[in-house]
């Protein structure tokens, strides 16, 4: 793999939907009722086990989508989850670092043939991502740069975290899930060095999503 640091996404409103719905008429009314806000819809397990794959094609007329799937398996493997996920439209895919260089790599040789883009796991943003993740999150950045990954998911939940992954980035992509529901603020986790923050229940289960989400805009 070379190194491709940043990746292709586009860097306006710095947000990102977890669009973490179990229909695809919630996904895409939620989708087009925000459309114009976010600058990636993440979709994940609740949306893709529901809905099946061809959500990821409807989301994507709508802004790029990236499938969350967390990848954690073989080289082989691996290869096969990016290829079935690109080929059903992502622009990029979430996967774990810890299974090591040549499992990420595989990720990463499938996104390059599709001209993706693979964003690494490192420190999950929830309380249990401290007993494994938190101790060896720096050195799972390191292997995102070195497999060619291009970015990194950081957790907004703590920002002094996200300032310590962004040292060891360099000019990787940070994305940064755990604003609102879980607590993180998002004008820390910015400020923190996070590229993008990703928003998904605050925003899914307001009772105006649009309004939600320009709350948002207006705190950037
Ligand atoms: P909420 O509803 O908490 O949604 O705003 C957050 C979204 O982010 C996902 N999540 C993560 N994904 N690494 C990831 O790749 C993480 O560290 C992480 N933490 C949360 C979560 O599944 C949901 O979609």
């Amino acid at each position: 793999a070379t190194k491709r640091p940043g990746g292709i996404m586009k860097k306006n409103s710095r947000l990102i939907l977890a669009l973490d719905v179990e229909s695809r008429d919630k996904a895409n009314s939620i989708a087009s009722e925000t459309e114009g806000i976010f600058d990636a819809i993440k979709v994940g397990y609740p949306l893709m086990l529901s809905e099946g794959l061809s959500v990821i094609k409807e989301l994507s007329n709508i802004a790029p989508v990236i499938a969350d799937l967390k990848i954690a398996d073989i080289p082989n493997t691996n290869h096969l989850i990016c290829n079935r996920l690109f080929s059903a439209g992502a622009q990029g895919v979430i996967a774990h670092a810890f299974t090591g260089r040549d499992s990420l790599e595989a990720c990463v040789d499938v996104a390059k043939r599709w001209s993706g883009d693979v964003y690494a796991v490192t420190e999950m943003s929830h309380p249990g991502a401290l007993e494994f993740m938190a101790p060896v999150a720096e050195r799972m950045v390191m292997l995102a740069l070195v497999a060619g990954a291009s970015g990194i998911v950081a957790p907004a939940t703590r920002p002094e975290r996200i300032r310590a992954l962004r040292r060891a980035a360099g000019g990787l992509t940070i994305i940064s899930p755990g604003v609102g529901a879980q607590g993180g603020s998002l004008r820390d986790a910015l400020e923190a060095g996070a590229d993008y923050a990703i928003v998904g229940r605050s925003v899914y289960e307001s009772a105006n999503p649009r309004a939600a989400a320009e709350a948002l805009l207006d705190l950037i």
